[in-house]
């Protein structure tokens, strides 16, 4: 073959390939493209329901208000047992009446779950609407690696469906006079299209994350709204809006919006990363009390500050949406306990502080306060028992049956009241 002719071989060939190139990634910018355009649609849409306008849920005019309990799997099915028996109790009168009902709702099991190949099982949803209120034990979420077909997480699907949008998670640490109350926006940001990402090619992923007016909105409200009412001066957003510009932006011009309609309260903006820092750092932290942010910053600081208060076992949350609303722990499902055979020693804590704001929420303040000061009687002053998650503490059975012993006990806001005194 002649020089000439290898070359011109040469060149047709890379033409070619060029040119099959640039076809193959045309169409997967087109597939890529089109993908994009159906989240945009439904994120359009999304941002259409909210603008619905809903009557909120007025509990004292419900009977029965109906209690739907999710038992979970791991350490779920163990403590939500124990928060479940917690709630009966502090519910008798009211179970007495016919003013309260609960309903037990098996299926939200992984097994249960892997079996449908679904995050929430059809039947197991229709029931969860059925009810008014859910206390949902932790479940597992599958992860890469594990036995597992890589399922989205029950959680982020039931806030989905039921749109609970605030995740309100309160951490306490009296003898430090910390009292936060974290708003965490719980329906957008890098979890509501979590499981809708794009491998584009071989070689690139895309993920997204999504703020709207709406649902920024509404969570920073509802924070405004609580420190207005619990009289409080300050309301902190935490964003990376240096950076993330776009959608952290938003969050941040939303926050500085609303705060103008509470000219007593004071807003201040705090970076993430600089935030996590001042949680740890006691010259600064007891000076935060409303905390309101995005979904993803919101999971991070929130453990941190669980840790702070003694651990991701200690706190509770409530998911609270405009119809609905559901009351969990904070943590999962721990299989790595189970396995060790340590279950029964599992901290009921989390699942009986959520079932306390679970009273608060459907109208019960009073015997929600009891829980609490039961759960501090407990936890943070008489120590008579300590839980340790393995058998050098008490098992989760008789640590649930001294927190009754002093939800009822005729001196607990008297004695909880002197501790707390004591600590000033
Ligand atoms: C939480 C949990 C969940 C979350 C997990 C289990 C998906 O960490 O409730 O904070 O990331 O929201
Ligand atoms: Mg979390």
């Amino acid at each position: 073959m002649s020089k000439n002719s290898s070359s011109y071989w040469a060149t047709d060939n890379l033409s070619l390939r060029f040119r099959q190139k640039t076809t193959m990634s045309n169409k997967l910018v087109e597939q890529a493209k089109e993908k994009f355009g159906i989240i945009i649609e439904e994120q359009l849409a999304r941002v259409e329901e909210m603008k619905k306008s809903v009557e909120p849920v007025d509990y004292s005019t419900i009977a029965p208000i109906v209690i739907g309990v999710c038992f979970g799997d791991g350490i779920g099915e163990v403590i939500s047992r124990h928060a479940r028996h917690v709630l009966e109790h502090m519910l008798k009168d009211g179970i007495k009446k016919g003013k309260i009902r609960f309903k037990d709702i098996p299926g939200l099991t992984i097994e249960n779950r892997v079996k449908h190949k679904k995050a929430i099982p059809d039947d197991v949803l229709a029931e969860l609407k059925t009810c008014h209120v859910i206390l949902k034990g932790p479940t597992t979420t599958p992860q890469a690696g594990d036995k597992w077909p890589n399922i989205e997480s029950a959680n982020v699907a039931m806030r989905r469906a039921l749109d609970l949008f605030a995740n309100v998670r309160p951490v306490k640490i009296p003898r430090e006079g910390i009292d936060w109350c974290f708003f965490r926006e719980n329906t957008e940001g890098a979890y509501v299209l979590g499981s809708k990402g794009i491998n584009v090619s071989e070689d690139l992923s895309v993920d997204f994350t999504v703020t709207t007016e709406q649902g920024s909105e509404r969570i920073i409200r509802m924070a405004f709204e609580y420190a207005h009412k619990n009289h409080i001066d300050r309301v902190t957003a935490v964003t990376k809006s240096n950076v993330v510009k776009t959608t952290d932006g938003r969050f941040s011009q939303v926050a500085f919006r609303i705060a103008k309609e509470y000219p007593k309260i004071k807003l201040d903006e705090w970076y993430m990363d600089i935030m996590t820092a001042k949680l740890i750092d006691p010259a600064r932290r007891k000076d935060f009390k409303v905390i309101v942010l995005p979904n993803l910053y919101g999971d991070i600081l929130t453990d941190e500050a669980a840790q702070l208060q003694g651990g991701v076992g200690t706190a509770g949350s409530a998911n609270i949406g405009r119809r609905w609303a559901m009351f969990e722990a904070i943590h999962g499902s721990a299989p790595r306990m189970v396995q060790e055979g340590r279950a029964p020693y599992a901290d009921p804590c989390s699942m009986i502080r959520a079932s306390a704001m679970l009273l608060r929420h459907i109208g019960y303040a009073e015997r929600a306060e009891n829980v609490e000061m039961a759960l501090e009687m407990c936890g943070q002053f008489e120590k008579k028992m300590i839980i340790t998650g393995r058998d050098t503490g008490v098992t989760g059975e008789e640590y649930t049956d001294y927190i009754l012993s002093w939800v009822d006990h005729p001196q607990l806001k008297s004695r909880w009241e002197s501790e707390v005194h004591r600590l000033k």
